[in-house]
């Protein structure tokens, strides 16, 4: 039998959801080729980043997914965290959390509380959730006063509550259809590109060609050329969203089968992946782009503070960790109790702090001080003045140190492990 690329048949069989509920039905995407070698990428990268802010149209035509991002993790990629990531990293993309689309709806009066942020942080992507293709068009509309640089959908949370409730998150993998259509109503709404995050599969609805359906479906049934896929499949048998994490395996090779059966669609890899090193290697077998999740919030210093040097070969910030918390002082004492109620508190706004010294010198004592410090220092200007001892001069003066080591074949050999090929035509057959 003949292969072919299943996105060969897709722009035809495209049609957008035509409902009150669009607001820009017209917006499509045209699919620029660009090389895979990681540093022409570089310098069409920056040409893409100098123009991303200013011209909508044009970001849509010319989007590439970001190199390397940091993951959407729920309570840990707040306003706090990702301040504190852009002083590390100028050029890492920033995943918000899931936003439900109901809590943008309801709280309509309240939207900066949820959906405010400083420039710096750009690049940046809003995360959503939900199941109901109204509210998903209000939320979307109403985010877009909000200029982020692209609109992610989640079909990849296992969590009960997510997943159980008004299903949504990895249970619409399970409903292409609804995700095709909620992805046309959320690019109605915005003139920003949109992505879906998903995992490879759900319980027994794993196998490569019901991914590569899914895929197919979601993409033919609406604009969306960008898919982040977390490479290991849900489990909905009641396990904790952290099992699911780390129970079922990893399968890198359905990512890689994925870019070669759909050319013509942006996929980022994610999923286990914790170093720049790691990052590269990605990169190097031909990955569009990497996100990093856990590593990227549980040792920042390491895992972000090589980002622009190693994967973007920009200058980097330079910033020793005394410096980035100098302007984090600032930043903090800005923000303390701004939502009302005395919150954010000095316990809020510290907690991403608390792993920047990462298996250094003076990190427990400093860990210590910061508990202490948390029932009384009312300014971040007092928490450092109180906890910051702990650490040597050398950890706070240093600048980053080398690349840390990491395992540079973890993806070697992957390309002799790919599953065969999708043919769309079987699935095009059958949808007849
Ligand atoms: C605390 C936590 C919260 C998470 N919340 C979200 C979320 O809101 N949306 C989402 O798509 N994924 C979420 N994830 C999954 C991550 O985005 C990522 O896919 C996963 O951690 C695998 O990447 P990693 O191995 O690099 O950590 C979360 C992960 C963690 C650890």
């Amino acid at each position: 039998m003949v292969k072919f690329s299943a996105y060969s048949l897709m722009i035809s069989s495209f049609t957008p959801f035509h409902s009150i509920i669009l607001k820009n039905p017209c917006r499509f995407y045209t699919n620029i080729p660009y090389s895979y070698s990681t540093k022409s990428r570089n310098i069409s990268y920056y040409i893409q980043n100098a123009k991303i802010h200013t011209e909508d149209v044009m970001v849509a035509r010319r989007y590439l997914p970001p190199l390397f991002s940091v993951a959407p993790m729920m309570d840990w990629t707040d306003n706090h965290y990702r301040t504190l990531a852009r002083l590390i990293s100028k050029h890492a993309w920033l995943y918000t959390e899931m936003l439900a689309a109901e809590t943008i709806v309801y709280q309509k009066g309240n939207l900066d509380r949820f959906l405010a942020y400083s420039p710096e942080q750009h690049p940046i992507v809003l995360q959503i959730g939900g199941s109901n293709l109204e509210n998903l068009a209000k939320a979307t509309e109403l985010a877009s006063a909000y200029n982020y640089d692209e609109i992610n959908f989640n079909c990849g949370c296992p969590s009960p509550k997510v997943a159980g409730h008004g299903c949504f998150g990895v249970r619409l993998m399970l409903d292409s259809k609804f995700v095709g259509e909620a992805m046309s109503i959320i690019a109605a709404n915005t003139n920003v590109p949109v992505s879906v995050k998903c995992r490879i599969g759900v319980d027994d609805h794993d196998s490569y060609h019901e991914l590569c359906d899914f895929i197919y479906k979601v993409s033919s049934l609406s604009p969306t050329r960008h898919f982040i896929i977390h490479s290991r499949k849900a489990l909905l048998n009641g396990i904790s969203p952290a099992d699911n994490r780390k129970i079922p395996p990893l399968k890198y090779e359905y990512y890689y089968a994925l870019m070669r059966d759909f050319p013509d669609i942006k996929f980022t890899i994610n999923g286990g992946i914790n170093s720049v090193v790691e990052v590269n290697a990605a990169l190097r077998e031909g990955a569009h782009g990497v996100m990093v999740g856990r590593a990227a919030y549980n040792n920042p210093w390491r895992t972000l503070g090589h980002v622009d040097t190693a994967i973007y070969g920009a200058p980097s910030s330079g910033l020793t960790r005394r410096e980035i918390l100098e302007r984090y002082q600032e930043y903090g004492d800005h923000v303390l109790g701004r939502d009302g109620n005395k919150r954010p508190n000095v316990r809020d706004v510290a907690k991403p702090l608390l792993n920047l010294f990462y298996s250094e010198p003076g990190n427990g004592l400093w860990k210590r001080k910061a508990d202490f410090a948390f029932q009384h220092c009312t300014t971040m200007k007092s928490f450092f003045e109180e906890t910051l001892a702990a650490i040597p001069d050398s950890v706070l003066d240093s600048p980053i140190a080398g690349v840390p080591s990491g395992r540079e074949d973890l993806f070697a050999n992957i390309h002799d492990l790919l599953p065969s090929s999708y043919d769309a035509r079987e699935q095009e057959a059958l949808d007849a």
